[in-house]
């Protein structure tokens, strides 16, 4: 089983002598990805990575996450951006949105580390009270200041609680393999490190450790991701345009954009995907906004944003398209009961399936948004299983790039990301900022 693209509802929106003129520019980014020939080419790690990966690494995530399951009641997982969305995404689209609240038999997972809110950690630190505790700390860089922050914090409270020897068992870092501040303080302290290969870059890192270990610790089986990435890399390595539809969705949202649509909303009719509409906001947004150019990534969920944001995506400013993600079967299935007394109006729904009245909740969105001048391409996913998550990764990951080169710029770096940071360095005092700091300082001055 195998994602599948429907295009029908671009109909009007896009000619068909169009699709077939992509196609040149299409095999062109095919080749300058495969090649290694376009820019960013040192980090294309990712696309081989289904299935050029480390499998001896891979066994001792496995090993550490059976470990944590045994002697862990909450298991926090440090991050930002890359170093975070995958994870969580992953998790709350196999097991649930609700994960933490679940009766099961794997451990809480609270992610931190992803902004610098006192109260969100402060938070995170009162639901270990009283709790056996294991931490993940994830950072490429090994220096990002929001997850530092909260490391610190969260190995303060493990030594205190378990002492030196003790918490050393509980804390897994991942990170660069050789180099960075936290690979130095792992190997200082002695905690199991996992690697962030070089040639991979954050938002393209999920299926690295950096999404497996929390994963695998959520009881999810990681070898069927990475079997369901690998059939994607297979699938989509191919440059025919006629037969791949992933590069099909990477032409379409190309045209799209050309055509004057600047914002591209991903569209799914499930909360558990909410997280997964998280993670490919930074796929795409940091991978193609640069140079005055991009779409600009937005989501939603439906029905429930229907009641929100439908009305402008009706009728507001003709400037977006959707995206909308479709499973052929829900997780849990629901069928209408009967009322004898039919005082809700409802008996019309009796013996119909949730799964149904969500279709049909799609099918009348989607005829309603493209009459308002809204074209919708379909991405069709078979299930939320394991194996559907690894094509679903692999698919957008390398659409991404495709579309990223089709746009002309480099979908694996981030320069814009560092402005802030330069800043906020400055403006708190860090040596080797000094001079900022006085001129922001009266740039802040009423
Ligand atoms: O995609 C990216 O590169 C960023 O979002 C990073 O993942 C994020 O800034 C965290 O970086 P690091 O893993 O180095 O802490």
């Amino acid at each position: 089983m195998s994602i599948q693209l429907e295009t029908q509802h671009l109909t009007g929106f896009i000619a068909p002598e169009e699709f077939e003129s992509a196609a040149p520019q299409v095999k062109l980014a095919h080749e300058l990805l495969h090649n290694g020939a376009g820019a960013g080419n040192d980090f294309i790690g990712w696309v081989n990575l289904p299935t050029d990966y480390d499998k001896e690494e891979f066994a001792r995530i496995k090993a550490a996450a059976e470990r944590v399951k045994k002697n862990t009641d909450v298991f926090v997982v440090i991050g930002i951006g890359g170093s975070y969305l995958g994870a969580r995404a992953a998790i709350e689209f196999l097991k649930s949105n609700n994960y933490n609240t679940l009766k099961k038999d794997t451990p809480d997972i609270y992610f931190i580390g992803n902004s610098i809110s006192s109260t969100a950690l402060a938070e995170v630190l009162e639901m270990c009270e009283g709790k056996d505790v294991s931490i993940n700390m994830i950072s490429k860089s090994g220096t990002t200041t929001e997850p530092a922050i909260a490391f610190r914090v969260l190995r303060e409270l493990l030594v205190k609680k378990y002492g030196k020897d003790g918490a050393r068992e509980r804390i897994f870092c991942t990170t660069d393999k050789g180099k960075g501040t936290l690979k130095h303080l792992a190997d200082e302290e002695g905690y199991e490190t996992f690697v962030v290969p070089d040639d991979v870059g954050g938002r393209y890192s999920v299926l690295t450790a950096v999404g497996l270990l929390p994963i695998a610790v959520a009881g999810a089986d990681i070898d069927a991701l990475m079997a369901g990435a690998a059939k994607a890399q297979k699938t989509y390595n191919n440059p025919d345009l006629k037969t791949n539809p992933c590069y099909q969705y990477a032409a379409a949202r190309n045209m799209l954009y050309r055509k004057g649509k600047a914002i591209e909303i991903l569209v799914s009719y499930e909360p558990c995907f909410a997280l997964m509409n998280e993670w490919w906001k930074q796929l795409f947004g940091e991978s193609e906004g640069k140079n005055n150019k991009g779409l600009f990534p937005a989501s939603v969920v439906f029905s429930t944003d229907l009641h929100s944001m439908g009305q402008y995506i009706q009728q507001g400013r003709r400037t977006m398209f959707e995206t909308t993600v479709l499973f052929d079967k829900p997780k849990k299935e629901i069928i209408i009961g009967n009322d004898p007394q039919n005082v809700d109006g409802l008996n019309f729904l009796e013996g119909k399936s949730m799964a149904y009245i969500n279709e049909k909740a799609f099918e009348g969105t989607v005829l309603a948004h493209t009459d308002g001048g809204v074209p919708n391409v379909v991405v069709r996913v078979p299930d939320f299983s394991e194996d559907s998550l690894g094509q679903l990764i692999y698919f957008f990951e390398k659409a991404c790039a495709v579309s990223g080169y089709m746009m002309g710029v480099n979908p694996f770096d981030q320069p814009g990301v560092e402005s802030y940071k330069k800043n906020m360095f400055a403006l708190l005092g860090k040596p080797g900022y000094e001079e900022q700091k006085d001129a922001l300082e009266a740039r802040l001055k009423k």
